[in-house]
Order: C-alpha cells, then sequence, then structure tokens
C-alpha cells in the first residue's frame, strides 16, 4: 500500500509538522500499483439509478462515492490503515473519529470557495464553525497538475477571527493573504494532511480533457458536547479484519451521526449533457419494460410461471449436458 519512503516516515515527525505548519505533505505516499487497483474498485461511469447498492453519484462537475468504505476494500485500507491510525493517536489528546469520507472525481473546471473544515452542521446545513481538533487527509488519485490544494501558510491559527464566515472570498484572500498560498501539485499517490482549521481549497481551473481524482477523509476529536457530528459510516463487514476497540472507536461504532452524506444529490444535480447520457443509457431499458409490461397484461399469471419453469429446465439440462460432456 504505501511506500517504503512513505513509512519511513515516523508519526513523531509528520506531527511535529503538522503542529508546526499546519500541514504536511509527501510524495508518492501510495505505490503505484495500489492506486491502479483502487481506482479498479471505482466505476465513475456508472450511477445509481435505482440501483440497490452504493455507488456513484453526479453533482454538476464532480462525481462521488461517498460510502467508499462499503465498496471499496482498497480505500478501506488505506482509511483504516496502521499508519493513518498512529498519526492520529499521536496528533490528538482524546478520542478521535472518521467523520466522513469520499472519493471524488473534478472534471472540467472548478472554482471551490477559500473555508475551513471546522463546520457544525444541522441536517446538510452549516450552522457555524467548532473548535475541536481535526485532520483532512487527501491522496491524490491522478497526478495533479491542475486544481491542486492550497493553503494559506499558518492560517491555522487564526482562522477563528473569520468564524461567522462560510468562506472567504477570492478578493479578500489576494487582498490579504495572496503571498501566503501555497499549491501542491503533486504526482498521484500523494498524500496532504492538514489542519481542519487551516484556510484552503483547490486552485480553481478549466479545462475540458483534466480531471482530478482523489480520496479524502476527515478525523475529528469529538468532544462529549458535540455527539452526532459526522457523516455515517456504511462499512462492508467483509472487509473488517483488522478490528479492535482503537478501531471501533475510530469508525464510530455505537456513535450518532446527524449529518447526511456529502454531497446531496438528485437528478437536478447533474448537468444537462450527463442527463442526456443517461436518457441514451436508458431508452433500451425503457422500450424493454414496456414490452414486458405488456405481455405480463395480456398473458395469464399461469401460463407466464409454467413458461419461466420450461426455461430453467431447458437450462439446467444444457448446464448438466456441458458438465457431463466435460467429464468425458
Ligand atoms: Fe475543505
Amino acid at each position: 500500500m504505501f511506500t517504503l519512503s512513505f513509512l519511513d516516515i515516523s508519526s513523531s515527525q509528520i506531527v511535529n509538522e503538522l503542529k508546526s505548519n499546519g500541514y504536511f505533505i509527501f510524495e508518492q505516499a501510495l505505490t503505484e500499483q495500489y492506486v491502479e487497483q483502487l481506482l479498479q474498485e471505482v466505476n465513475f461511469q456508472q450511477i445509481l439509478v435505482n440501483t440497490n447498492d452504493v455507488g456513484v453519484v453526479y453533482a454538476y462537475n464532480q462525481k462521488f462515492l461517498t460510502h467508499c468504505l462499503a465498496s471499496s476494500k482498497k480505500a478501506y485500507d488505506v482509511i483504516t490503515s496502521q499508519k493513518v491510525l498512529d498519526i492520529c493517536q499521536e496528533y490528538f489528546d482524546a478520542s478521535y473519529k472518521l467523520t466522513n469520507h469520499r472519493i471524488f472525481q473534478n472534471s472540467k473546471h472548478a472554482h471551490m470557495p477559500w473555508h475551513t473544515d471546522n463546520n457544525l452542521q444541522i441536517g446538510s446545513k452549516i450552522v457555524g464553525k467548532h473548535n475541536m481538533p481535526g485532520l483532512l487527509f487527501l491522496f491524490y488519485l491522478s497526478d495533479v497538475t491542475k486544481n491542486a490544494f492550497q493553503y494559506i501558510q499558518d492560517s491555522h491559527t487564526y482562522s477563528h477571527k473569520y468564524n461567522n464566515e462560510i468562506y472567504l472570498s477570492d478578493s479578500f484572500i489576494n487582498g490579504n493573504y495572496k503571498k501566503d498560498i501555497l499549491t501542491f501539485p503533486m504526482c498521484r499517490g500523494s498524500i496532504i494532511i492538514c489542519n481542519i482549521h487551516g484556510i484552503h481549497r483547490s486552485e480553481p481551473f478549466q479545462d475540458k480533457n483534466y480531471s482530478r481524482t482523489n480520496l479524502l477523509f476527515q478525523v475529528d476529536q469529538i468532544g462529549s458536547e458535540n455527539i452526532g457530528h459526522g457523516e455515517k459510516n456504511l462499512v462492508n463487514t467483509e472487509y473488517l479484519d483488522n478490528l479492535t476497540p482503537e478501531l471501533m472507536d475510530y469508525l464510530g461504532f455505537n456513535f450518532k451521526r446527524n449529518y447526511p452524506p456529502f454531497p446531496s444529490t438528485s437528478v437536478a444535480t447533474m448537468t444537462p449533457n450527463d442527463i442526456l447520457l443517461l436518457q441514451k443509457q436508458l431508452l433500451p431499458q425503457t422500450l424493454n419494460a414496456f414490452a414486458k409490461n405488456i405481455v405480463k397484461h395480456i398473458l395469464p399469471n399461469e401460463l407466464i410461471t409454467n413458461g419461466k419453469r420450461m426455461l430453467w429446465h431447458l437450462k439446467s439440462n444444457r448446464l448438466n449436458i456441458s458438465k457431463f460432456s466435460n467429464k468425458q
């Protein structure tokens, strides 16, 4: 999973950098092969339409697999890795929990406003800022030359001055902190960890041939006064091969979660082009459903059941014959 050079850096060193700078970066923390295998577990082209599973949704030019702990073992292994837990263990003074997580892809254009991630929510609405310690983990899953993560140096020490703002405007940041903007273009597999109180964004970009793919998750030291803080963690139980009391606490076993999954999506959050592409996929299925419906209405139920039985017998006979001839 992790490159030897990343594993060589001790958690104490990473935490020291986080405490003094507010961020830590490392190029190629994940191996090429691991990133490749992780991406094979995500199909950004297949979106959820009456699908009885977790999967990908579209929010304008962003595609999200929010519940990746339920559908990507590779993502699960990164999020629950000993390295991540060691960093958290050393960084936080008290119990810490996974607050949210997702794999997402930005395409064509994006203009994210400057913000911090110490948000308090009621439902999906941000209602204020909190002062709980927290860390944001971001892994690049594609080479990032545009739309790179940007962080305002030392902003974690003073961002509380802007606690009454949900976002900070480009003109305000350019007027006051332009010289402090750090930009991190890096190759895929790279990691950025930062203090959630730091002011950050992804650098705006416009390029219809470019996309950036990421794994992102946030860990907060949630105090007893903030029970319910965070999104639910849907986990595939098949993946839980490393359960310890520490990990159960981190994943939020028996811990209340009040926030809905991010982002909130529907057909209305798809681009017109994506809606058209979806219609194209749905057209043959719609015609098929109509045809089936007509047949169901015309033929008596008994006849349909007998037809299904005959088909099943034919298929199982064929299967037995082919098994038999294979043995010969
Ligand atoms: Fe953020």
